[in-house]
Parts: structure tokens; C-alpha cells; sequence
């Protein structure tokens, strides 16, 4: 458990920041990352190129290399985000090889690792074996249904540009289907890249946090800029009941 609750001022973000030459590799690799990716999707299909990624490149987003911090310290930065409670069901879309959902362990009772790759999951269950609390499953997001199950905790973190093209129309589908997701009162954790310029994808960026934090019956609790993404806390409205109608008196009782 972590403790600052999300009614709680967090801490400020700083607002500026220099590239170290590490952080400039990092890039580097995830556009390389990308651009093979664009060419096989072309080609094959999403779920046909991301397999083929992990597949010719075992950690293709640096997820797990220490010599990059904007992965490490991503995800510290996410898990001191989270309100301090404990979560009962949490899912982690586009988990990958399960970084992630792996520190995310303590924080629930059954943590789901969600991604579209077959070769992103089974890696991802190999190098968790020994966590009992996880389970991981190969399925595109906007097709998953998981029943009546829902989320207390969802977190989205560096996927939705893979859902491309994120139209309007396309967003508030996506928002949507978080929020049927998450349980009333559930928290989703919405993450991407930003650069603090005016460079498109750090646009998208914004666009994408903009539509979630208007989207109908989600709540922005937090947002803050970190180097280099922006982070977005949303909460789903609690459930209520619904009153039961007043039957007035007549005058005669
Ligand atoms: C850049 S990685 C991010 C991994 C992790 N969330 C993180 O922040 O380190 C994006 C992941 O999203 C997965 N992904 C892309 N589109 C998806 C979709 N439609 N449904 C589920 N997973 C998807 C990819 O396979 C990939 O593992």
C-alpha cells in the first residue's frame, strides 16, 4: 500500500527537464521499435507485428533494461500515483512483459496482465512464475470481455497509440469501454508520452488526456508531467442507490 490518497494535494511535477544521452537512446530504440512495427502491421496486422516484434527483439520497449530511466521511474512514479488502498481486481492493458504488473502485485488481490501479443504474454508468465496473484491473457482490449468482472484498478500506460486512428469518436469509445471495465468507484491510471513541446505526439498526448477527463462518468482526481510522460488519474463515480420515490401523503393520511 502506498500512502497518499488521492484526496490528498500530490506532490508538484517539475516542468522542465534535460535529455540525458540515455534518454535520447531510449527514443531512439522505441521509434526504431515503431517504425519496424508500422512496416510488419502494414503487412501482417497488429497482433501479427507486435508478436513478430517481441519475437526478433525480446524487450523491444526497454521495459526491463536498467540503463534507461524513463521505463524505471515511469513506473515508481505510477505506483506512488495510486491512492493507498488495497484493490481487489486490477488489470494492466498492453502489460507486454509484464514489468509492471509484476511491481503492481502487492497493490491487489488478483492482478490481470492484458495484452495483444501471444509472444508478449507468454514471456510475460515465464519471467513471473513464483507470483501467485498474477494471471495473463493474450486478447486486443477493445474485443476483451471479461464477464461481469471489473476492475478496481485499470491502468493504460504508453498502449493507446497502437489504437490508432484516436478520433474523437474513437476516444470516447475507448473511454467508454474503460469505464464499463472499472468497478464503481474503480481507478483507472492513464499514461503516455509527453515532451512538453509542441511535437504531435506529445498533441496526441493531450488530446488523448483531454477526451478521457471529459468523458462521462470518469473523474480526473490527479494529473501530473513527468519526465517524459503525462499521467492521468480518473475515477469512475461510486455506485449509488438509486432512491426510492417519495409517496407523498394525501390529506387524508
Ligand atoms: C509500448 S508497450 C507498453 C507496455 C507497458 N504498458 C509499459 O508501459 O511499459 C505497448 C504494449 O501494448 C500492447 N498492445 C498494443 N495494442 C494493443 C491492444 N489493442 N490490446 C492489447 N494490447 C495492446 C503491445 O503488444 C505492447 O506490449
Amino acid at each position: 500500500m502506498v500512502d497518499n490518497p488521492a484526496s490528498q494535494a500530490l506532490a508538484k511535477a517539475p516542468r522542465t527537464f534535460f535529455m540525458t544521452v540515455r534518454d535520447i537512446a531510449f527514443w531512439l530504440r522505441s521509434a526504431r521499435a515503431d517504425a519496424t512495427l508500422g512496416r510488419l502491421q502494414s503487412e501482417r496486422g497488429l497482433e501479427q507485428a507486435f508478436d513478430e516484434l517481441y519475437a526478433t527483439s525480446p524487450d523491444p520497449f526497454g521495459a526491463a533494461l536498467p540503463q534507461y530511466r524513463y521505463q524505471r521511474q515511469k513506473y515508481q512514479r505510477m505506483l506512488a500515483m495510486l491512492p493507498g488502498r488495497r484493490y481487489g481486481d486490477v488489470l494492466d492493458i498492453g502489460c507486454g512483459l509484464g514489468v509492471l504488473t509484476r511491481q503492481l502485485a502487492p497493490f491487489g488481490e488478483k492482478i490481470l496482465g492484458l495484452d495483444i501479443s501471444n509472444t508478449a504474454v507468454t514471456e510475460a508468465r515465464e519471467r513471473s512464475a513464483g507470483f501467485t496473484n498474477l494471471e495473463f491473457a493474450q486478447d486486443d482490449v477493445m474485443a476483451f470481455d471479461p464477464g461481469r468482472r471489473q476492475f478496481d484498478l485499470v491502468v493504460l500506460a504508453d498502449t493507446l497509440y497502437y489504437l490508432a486512428p484516436l478520433s474523437d469518436d474513437r476516444l470516447k469509445t475507448i473511454a467508454g469501454k474503460m469505464h464499463d471495465l472499472l468497478a464503481p468507484g474503480g481507478i483507472l491510471l492513464l499514461v503516455n508520452h509527453f515532451f512538453f513541446t509542441v511535437d504531435p505526439a506529445s498533441r496526441m498526448t493531450r488530446e488523448i488526456h483531454n477526451a478521457f477527463r471529459w468523458s462521462s462518468g470518469l473523474n480526473q482526481v490527479a494529473e501530473h508531467k513527468y519526465a517524459f510522460f503525462l499521467a492521468s488519474l480518473l475515477e469512475r463515480a461510486p455506485w449509488q442507490p438509486v432512491a426510492a420515490p417519495v409517496v407523498g401523503r394525501t390529506a387524508n393520511g
